[in-house]
Formats: structure tokens, sequence, C-alpha cells
């Protein structure tokens, strides 16, 4: 990703959406939710699921996670009039989730096309490895859910036995998910561009508890 000069600025100048202490909401993320649900979008890159998923879910706190800079200067310069109240966006890194979640304090978290790390040297920065899976599990509430959509084969396996390895039980599996529509969930960027060449799109939900 290209340096943005004009990221800066653009970051500073959202102090209605971007949360910059997130440990201090710790427990008190619901503030932005009138149906009482929180949901985290891990890895949101250019913000077209979380701007989307956030206006067409206006009652559902939305909070968009994304650790590079620029990426998260582009979404928010996208969002600009599209950033309803219930929709916040936190730069930072997903390893640190939980200083800035409490317990059981998320309803759902979505991993939507997540770097796929292919070599086995960089397998624990995989957001599907055990080790986020045991964060995930700790502010996740006991039924919630995580969604993942990928459209790459390899991490799509490997997420199966790493949530298997964890004991989390699989609800939801599709090796085809965009074969019939679905209206209710939003298409990200990379989502489109798969989309585009015909890629199928693999998708699964776990929970927590067995
Ligand atoms: C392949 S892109 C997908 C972007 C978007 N979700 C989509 O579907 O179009 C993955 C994004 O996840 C972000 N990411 C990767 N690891 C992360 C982490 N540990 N914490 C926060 N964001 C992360 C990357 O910076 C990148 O923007």
């Amino acid at each position: 990703m290209r340096k943005k000069p004009w990221a800066n600025e653009m970051i500073a100048s959202r102090t209605d959406c971007v949360i910059t202490d997130p440990a201090a909401l710790k427990g008190s993320w619901k503030q932005f939710s009138v149906n009482g649900e929180v949901h985290l979008e891990i890895g949101a890159g250019k913000g077209d699921y979380w701007i989307k998923m956030g206006n067409m879910y206006p009652e559902t706190a939305w909070i968009a996670l994304e650790k590079n800079y620029d990426c998260a200067a582009i979404a928010l310069k996208k969002s600009l009039e599209q950033t309803d109240p219930n929709m916040k966006f936190i730069i930072g890194d997903a390893a640190l989730a939980g200083e800035w979640f409490a317990e059981g304090e998320l309803d759902v978290i979505h991993l939507n096309f997540s770097d796929p790390w292919p070599k086995k040297s960089h397998a624990k920065r995989r957001l599907t490895s055990v080790s986020f899976l045991k964060d995930y599990r700790t502010i996740l509430k006991k039924d919630g859910k995580i969604i993942f959509k990928t459209d790459n084969s390899s991490l799509f396996e490997y997420s199966l036995l790493s949530f298997e390895e964890e004991g989390w039980k699989l609800t939801e599996v599709s090796v085809d998910f965009r074969r019939n529509e679905h209206p209710e969930d939003a298409i990200t960027e990379y989502e489109r561009n798969f989309m585009a060449v015909g890629q199928p799109i693999y998708r699964a939900v776990w929970q927590p508890e067995r």
C-alpha cells in the first residue's frame, strides 16, 4: 500500500468514529448499540464491509479494526457522509484485542479475506491461528460466533483444522457462498474482485462452545 500523504489529516479529522484509546472503552462498547449487539470486523481493509453492514444494521454496533494506517485512512475517507453513530474504527493490531474488549463483550467477529500468510514460518500471523482463537474465545460471548469468508482454499482448510483443534463448534459451512443470493451479507472489496473472476467464496461459522 502506497503511503497516503493525506492519511494523518484524514484520520485526525474523524473524531466521530476513530477510537484512539480503545482500552478505555473496554466493557462499554454496548453504548454504541441499540439492540445490545456488538460486531467486530478484524482486518477491515478499505472499509466496504464495515460501511455497508454498519448502514444496513444501524441498531448494531459495528467496530472495524485495521492495522494498516494508509488502508484505514482510505476506509475513513470512503466513509465520510456514511458513518452512523453505531460505527467505530480502531487502527491497531488484532493481537491486542484482549486489551480492548472485556470477557464476553462481543456477539460476532467477522474475518473477511484475512491475509493467508502461506509460509509455514508465518502461520502464527494468520488470524485463524490457535493463539488468536484463544483470544477470540475470551472476548466473544458464549453463544457468540465467528464468521469467516475467504477465497483461499489452503487458508480455509487450515482454519477448519485450527478451530477443530481448539474445540469450536462448526455451525455453517459453504465452499461456494455466493452460489445463492445473500442480500443480508455485504460484499467486501476483495470478495467483489474474486467474484468477478468466478472464484468461489468459502465461508464458515463457528461458535465457541460445543
Ligand atoms: C487481504 S485484506 C482484506 C480486506 C477486506 N477485509 C476485504 O475483504 O476486502 C486483509 C486486511 O487485514 C489487515 N490485517 C492483517 N492482519 C491484521 C491484524 N493482525 N490486525 C488488524 N488488521 C490486520 C491487513 O492490513 C489488510 O488490510
